[in-house]
């Protein structure tokens, strides 16, 4: 506190005057209770240790709007705290403070503070007063200011520490501040409380389902109040249903309030049709509104059955989940709706149905997108629990605050249909120990106590390196190296990391208890990179435990699926046991994109990951193409690798392909060979040698061509070309057109080795936010304004501004033909 008063001493003998902001309602959320509070912070990175506790002495702020995340403005260094892990991008200790007015007529009424999420041990003060600490930084949190506010026209004054510089805390990169939304709460006294509604629909038939509100009034006035609550149910604008009740509520007090209606033929939200109603909780005194609250919420029903896996509404759903963490590739983990909405579109393209949120709590927006696009999500809570698995880690806040944040969680997530089981950790060191199941109990009996409508469960390990007869008789041993958590009762489902090779005996040791593999295949590859013969399966590193010495010099990794961690298994070996089994209720693919860290197979240089199905600008690696054969019904033909090498060398040739009997490949336009998948094959496979020209693929049912897929030889790379993913955006300042950039020859063939540096320039009222290849070895800041490409490819990341008009973006490379498109911002 000492520093806080001196500094703001300071301020005062400066006579420095902050530029009052008053709060714009243009970002506002789904409750208009709450506005975002995101813009004209001013930010501060303090990140040399002799001075690491004081800002009085600083001078240099930067005004920017949160989402923030100052680490991956950082340059990577071998040395960095974080390790490769994390990235090995900079932590340290950031300061964020905002001005503000407070209207006077907000006096009689409670103003709160919302993050979000702050990364790590943030710390608030509003005009000199502490209002506290969360050392999380994943979870989100709310203070109430009114006591302490200024109001009319006096400035009030919020400061936020962020500590981060304990390092290495992650085991992945984390990414520093305020990197999540910001949001100002004003409601009267009388009001919904913080995540006030829980809202269930424990009947369900196609005739009627009935939900049940509980909802919780809090009284922050000095005298008893009388009240109307109503609660209506609407579709889209049509209201459904509604019940009314009059309350008296003590003063200052808290009261749970119990509804329950019927809703006449619902709408069910499934992952193919995903439907959301809305309830809308109004409180009134006098005929006044004195609060207005709204949940979005869906009607379903589901089952994880014993011998049929998932039953969503009674039909039977292989969950084609996939685990994400939280960074958005060069955006860091400063959260971007658009930018999350993209990586989900991808994966729903793909076929995925499924997101686990590894491993920790994720943001907001990510969940009301799994909502709106239909997406079956494991909501996990923690990486691990009293035993760390980095120096700095969250086990070291556990005993203090493991309660609070898991309840926290619950809380903030039960209303959002698309979460159907928590996890309570992942691959927690404890699950060895007898001290596992305590804590399994707890956490499940936190829970419970929130919610009893969704399954607890674990990522745990099993005995991976036993044989499968091995496992069952060390199960039946109860020996001490089988997974203790498994055997606790505490978990509603087991959830296996990886060792896919035992899935089948599942219902073996567990007659009585359903499965889900909450995390498979760990499988490896470089976007665009192929290494011959493709038949050889590679496990990358060798041993867990051993310094890795075996791989490419320049750490690339082949993007046959012929490489895997040792813990993991290819992407067809995984899936093939998957479709095999009905009681498999799915699974969670490690990862559905590349993120930044944890670059195994390699280390330094290497400084993002390589399990990717999508590499980290967003860049679809070839199994993705494997997975739509099987996962849609678009019907796919997608061909394998690029056609450059040396003359004669001998390439094999793969093909995906679905809705389909046989494929023909044609080399120059002579037949190579039909091939058809054959038992559980999910892709084919010619090995020719190479000769430059043109690679085509038929594919082909009953005798008639279903799909024509070609790829060629190309040329030396002569030419940029620019391609939006969506080239009209919001004039909002926060929206996104995700550009990229092939690199064609002559012809306008993709040149697939080409790595020309390009450089970047934007004309108009919009900025270039982030610039990636997707290559794990680069070092280049993913916010420069230049980028060498990977393989052909690259991205750019445009952002637009308040105002409306035309961005044009303009890449261009030496010897190259330069390319320009143009944004439109309404
Ligand atoms: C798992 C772990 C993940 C990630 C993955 C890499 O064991 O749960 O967080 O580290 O390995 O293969």
């Amino acid at each position: 506190m000492k520093y806080l008063s001196s500094f703001i001493q300071t301020l005062a003998l400066l006579g420095i005057i902050v530029l009052a902001v008053s709060c714009n309602g243009n970002e506002a959320g789904f409750n208009s209770r709450k506005i975002a509070f995101n813009s004209d912070w001013s930010f501060h990175l303090n990140d040399s240790i002799i001075d690491n506790d004081t800002i009085a002495a600083s001078t240099k702020w930067r005004t920017l709007n949160v989402p923030h995340d100052w680490s991956i403005e950082g340059k990577f260094n071998e040395k960095s705290p974080s390790g490769y892990g994390g990235g090995a991008l900079t932590g340290g200790l950031g300061w964020y403070k905002k001005t503000f007015k407070v209207a006077l007529e907000n006096k009689e009424k409670i103003t709160s503070i919302v993050f979000d999420g702050v990364y790590k041990n943030s710390e608030v003060w509003i005009n000199g007063h502490y209002l506290g600490k969360r050392p999380n930084g994943y979870i989100g949190f709310q203070y109430d200011m009114s006591p302490y506010l200024n109001y009319g026209d006096k400035n009030n004054e919020i400061i936020v520490k962020a500590d981060n510089s304990k390092q290495p805390n992650s085991r992945w990169y984390s990414g520093s501040g305020i990197f999540r939304n910001v949001w100002l709460e004003t409601t009267d006294k009388l009001h919904v409380g913080q995540w006030g509604t829980y809202i269930t629909t424990p009947k369900v038939t196609a005739d009627k389902a009935s939900v049940s509100l509980e909802t919780t009034i809090q009284n922050q006035n000095a005298v008893s109040k009388n009240a109307i609550v109503t609660t209506a149910i609407f579709k889209e604008d049509t209201k459904v249903t509604s019940v009314t009740q009059n309350i008296t509520i003590a003063a200052n007090a808290d009261q749970v309030l119990n509804q329950d209606l019927i809703v006449n033929n619902p709408i069910l939200w499934s992952d193919e049709k995903p439907e959301l109603y809305t309830a809308v909780t109004t409180i009134s005194i006098d005929d006044k509104i004195a609060d207005e609250y709204k949940t979005s919420f869906g009607i379903r029903y589901f089952k994880f059955d014993l011998n049929k896996g998932f039953l969503l509404n009674g039909k039977q759903v292989k969950i084609k989940g996939v685990c994400m963490h939280h960074d958005l590739g060069p955006l860091g983990s400063a959260v971007n709706t658009r930018a999350i909405e993209r990586q989900l579109e991808i994966l729903k393209e793909m076929g995925v149905n499924g997101i686990r949120t590894s491993h920790n709590p994720p943001a907001p927006e990510l969940l009301d997108l799994c909502d709106k696009m239909g997406f079956i999500v494991m909501d996990e809570a923690f990486d691990m629990w009293k035993k760390g698995k980095t120096k700095y880690d969250y086990s070291l806040d556990w005993d203090k605050w493991h309660v609070r944040d898991l309840q926290d969680q619950i809380l903030r997530d039960r209303n959002h249909p698309s979460i159907f089981m928590w996890s309570i950790g992942n691959e927690i060191p404890e699950q060895w120990s007898d001290e596992g199941p305590v804590i399994a109990k707890e956490l499940a009996g936190i829970v419970k106590k929130l919610d009893t409508t969704r399954l607890v469960t674990a990522g745990m390990n099993p005995a991976v390196n036993m044989k499968i007869d091995e496992v069952t008789l060390q199960f039946e041993k109860n020996d001490t190296y089988f997974n203790k958590l498994a055997t606790s009762g505490a978990l509603d489902i087991i959830g296996y990391n990886y060792a896919h090779q035992t899935f089948e005996h599942h219902q073996k040791n567990f007659p009585n208890t359903p499965f889900i593999a909450t995390e498979t295949t760990s499988a490896l590859a470089t976007r665009g990179y192929y290494d011959e013969d493709s038949q050889s399966i590679k496990k990358w590193p060798v041993r867990w435990d051993l310094k890795f010495t075996d791989g490419n010099p320049d750490n690339t990794v082949s993007a046959y699926d012929q490489v895997q961690a040792p813990w993991g298994s290819t992407h067809e070996a995984t899936w093939k046991v998957m479709k095999k089994y009905d009681f498999l209720a799915g699974m969670y693919i490690w990862t559905g994109f590349d993120y930044i860290g944890e670059p195994t197979p390699y280390e330094w240089p290497s400084i993002s990951s390589y399990f990717g199905i999508v590499d980290l600008a967003g860049f679809p690696k070839d199994v993705y193409y494997m997975y739509q054969s099987e996962w849609t019904n678009k019907t796919v033909l997608h061909l394998l690798p690029h056609w450059n090498w040396k003359a004669g060398q001998t390439v094999d040739v793969w093909a995906y392909y679905n809705n389909a009997d046989e494929v023909e490949l044609l080399l120059n336009g002579k037949s190579v060979g039909i091939r058809s998948k054959k038992g559980d094959d999910l892709h084919v496979m010619w090995r020719i040698p190479f000769q430059s020209g043109t690679l085509k693929a038929i594919s082909r049912k009953n005798g008639k061509t279903v799909l024509e897929s070609e790829i060629k030889t190309a040329g030396n790379p002569s030419q940029l070309k620019l391609r939006a993913d969506r080239s009209t955006i919001k004039a909002d300042g926060n929206d996104l057109s995700f550009i990229t950039v092939d690199i064609l020859d002559a012809k306008g063939v993709l040149s697939p080795k080409a790595n020309n540096e390009i450089q970047f320039s934007l004309k108009g009222n919009g900025k270039i936010v982030g610039v990636c290849s997707g290559d794990p070895v680069s070092h280049e800041s993913y916010k420069g304004l230049k980028h060498t490409a990977l393989n052909g490819k690259c991205l750019v990341v445009v952002q637009s501004g308040t105002k409306k008009g035309k961005i044009e973006l303009t890449a261009q490379a030496g010897g190259l033909k330069q390319n320009t498109i143009i944004i439109t911002a309404e």
